[in-house]
């Protein structure tokens, strides 16, 4: 009987729509040849992690998802589109749908918390209503556990607090599609913990589906529903956090000591 429901939820999943589909990515840089087959379906509001050791090609895959690198050989898809055949107005288009968090993301920092998210509405989402502009900000401030943060300038805060608002000034717009590349490396691990319980929560409350490249464990227990390995331009295993932690593969094993 458990086995039959086990089955029904599996082929429910299965049924989901892929928000991202990469097949058979390639790309090299002169003559190192970074990614040398890319395979990655994410489901709409999964969280998938990828972990690999730095400079193993992380980045440069969520770089062709958003077109910010061209493939040489394979297809993107996101969101049902070829990432390579849209032209400028629709690439445009499709990256309103993604938010991004790299480590560097900074604020701007003449602005106030208030302005930066606000910002973000005006430019991407065209929203020019006040009242409408302050119930997003006190909705998002709350969402990352700052109510009270609007009118401080980015110079008033801490670390980790800079890094909830650039979190909140990316969710803010409510993307289909989060990228998150490294979002917490560089902060303490009480930080860092929040922010992972921030991720969580996000896609749970807006139904996200996102991507999270890391090198913290912590993070990549709390987020995912599913992790990949990723070394040297390839995934090399791939499974539950809980599954890979008792892999006897030498390479999985070496990211759980
Ligand atoms: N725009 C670029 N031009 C040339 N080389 C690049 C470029 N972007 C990344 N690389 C190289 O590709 C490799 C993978 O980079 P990256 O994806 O950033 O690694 P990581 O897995 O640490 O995120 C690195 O050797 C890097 O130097
Ligand atoms: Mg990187």
């Amino acid at each position: 009987m458990e086995e039959v429901a086990e089955k029904a939820k599996h082929t429910a999943s299965d049924q989901k729509e892929a928000v991202i589909e990469i097949k058979g990515l390639k790309k090299s840089f002169g003559k190192k040849q970074v990614l040398k087959n890319i395979n990655l379906s994410v489901k709409r509001g999964e969280n998938v992690v990828i972990l690999g050791r730095s400079g193993t090609g992380k980045s440069v895959t969520i770089q062709c998802v958003v077109g910010m690198l061209t493939p040489d050989k394979g297809t993107v898809k996101v969101l049902g589109q070829e990432v390579e055949q849209l032209n400028d107005r629709e690439l445009k288009e499709l990256r309103t749908k993604i938010g991004f968090l790299f480590q560097s993301a900074a604020l701007y920092d003449s602005m106030t918390v208030r302005e930066n998210l606000e910002f973000a509405l005006k430019r991407v989402m065209r929203v020019t209503n006040q009242s409408e502009l302050n119930k997003r900000v006190k909705e998002m401030l709350e969402n990352v556990g700052l109510p009270d943060a609007a009118e401080k300038m980015p110079s008033d805060l801490s670390g980790g607090m800079r890094k909830r608002i650039g979190l909140a000034r990316t969710l803010i717009v409510h993307p289909e599609i989060m990228l998150y590349d490294e979002p917490t490396t560089g902060l303490d691990p009480i930080t860092s913990r929040e922010i992972s319980q921030l991720i969580l929560e996000m896609q749970r409350k807006y139904k996200t589906t996102s991507i999270i490249i890391t090198h913290d464990m912590d993070c990549a227990r709390v987020v995912s529903d599913r992790v990949l390995i990723m070394d040297d331009g390839e995934y090399k295993a791939e499974g539950s956090f809980d599954e890979l932690s008792k892999s006897k593969d030498e390479l999985v094993k070496s990211y759980f000591i």
